[in-house]
């Protein structure tokens, strides 16, 4: 009898070797949060800081990486359900997640305040009374619920929607007060038009770790990821590309 030859049809042992073998990497985003995560003017290209950062950590496997758009209600599913590799969309490390899926952290991030002209929400206590608008199931919603069940802090209203850009819309429109997001959002809507947007506060909390989400027990994917964050961040690409999207 012959030994199988270990050659081109041997199947991948692990998800890092089939990613190799195809030569890309899958990754998730909800494309409409700039400036982490959106379109460029075409409609279809995606673009952003996690976009960039993909690029550079396929790069270190020796990949291409390719997005898939999905909104941010199915992200998890979308992974869990094999549509992709990782989530690369500002996902917050939280103990919930965690308890679904595995995280490379790559930065932080707080959640700002961005209010309409005329509306000042400094801090926690200012929200008060205000029509406050978020991401649905984003670590702002949460937030502010946490706000209201235990610091006896209550807005007017408290409203979700699927998308960051309807949070937006709503502020625009003059039907809400602040919209509370990540702030690196907040910042790029505040710049991308001041006659509508400003920041005016932050959470009184801790920057958030925010991880790449993969599927748990990927070990060998999930520590050559890490590797290539690790050194993204040693060589100063991180901070480049922070640069290059939140011009600081
Ligand atoms: N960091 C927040 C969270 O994880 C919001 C992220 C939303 N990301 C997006 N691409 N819409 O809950």
């Amino acid at each position: 009898t012959q030994q199988p030859s270990g050659g081109e049809d041997k199947k991948p042992a692990n998800s890092l070797e089939r990613i190799q073998a195809e030569g890309v990497l899958r990754v998730g985003i909800d494309a409409s949060y700039p400036p982490m995560e959106f379109v460029d003017e075409d409609g279809k290209t995606p673009i952003g800081f996690d976009i960039d950062m993909a690029g550079a950590i396929a790069e270190k496997l020796g990949v291409k990486a390719e997005f898939v758009i999905i909104d941010w209600s199915g992200i998890q599913a979308g992974l869990l359900g094999g549509h992709y590799d990782a989530i690369m969309s500002s996902m917050t490390i939280t103990e919930d997640r965690q308890k679904e899926m595995d995280f490379v952290q790559y930065i932080t991030m707080g959640i700002s305040y961005a209010s309409r002209p005329g509306v000042e929400v400094k801090t926690d206590a200012d929200l008060a009374g205000k029509v406050v608008v978020v991401q649905e199931e984003t670590t702002a919603q949460y937030y502010i619920e946490d706000l209201m069940a235990n610091q006896g802090i209550q807005p007017k209203e408290l409203r979700s929607f699927p998308y960051a850009t309807d949070a937006f819309r709503e502020l625009a429109n003059g039907m809400a007060d602040v919209v509370a997001i990540d702030s690196p959002v907040a910042g790029y809507y505040a710049k991308l038009d001041p006659d509508l947007y400003r920041v005016t506060g932050a959470a009184e909390m801790e920057p958030d770790p925010i991880g790449i989400a993969l599927r748990k027990g990927e070990t060998e994917l999930r520590e050559a990821i890490q590797k290539a964050v690790d050194e993204l961040k040693a060589d100063g690409t991180l901070q480049q590309l922070a640069v290059k999207w939140f011009g600081d």
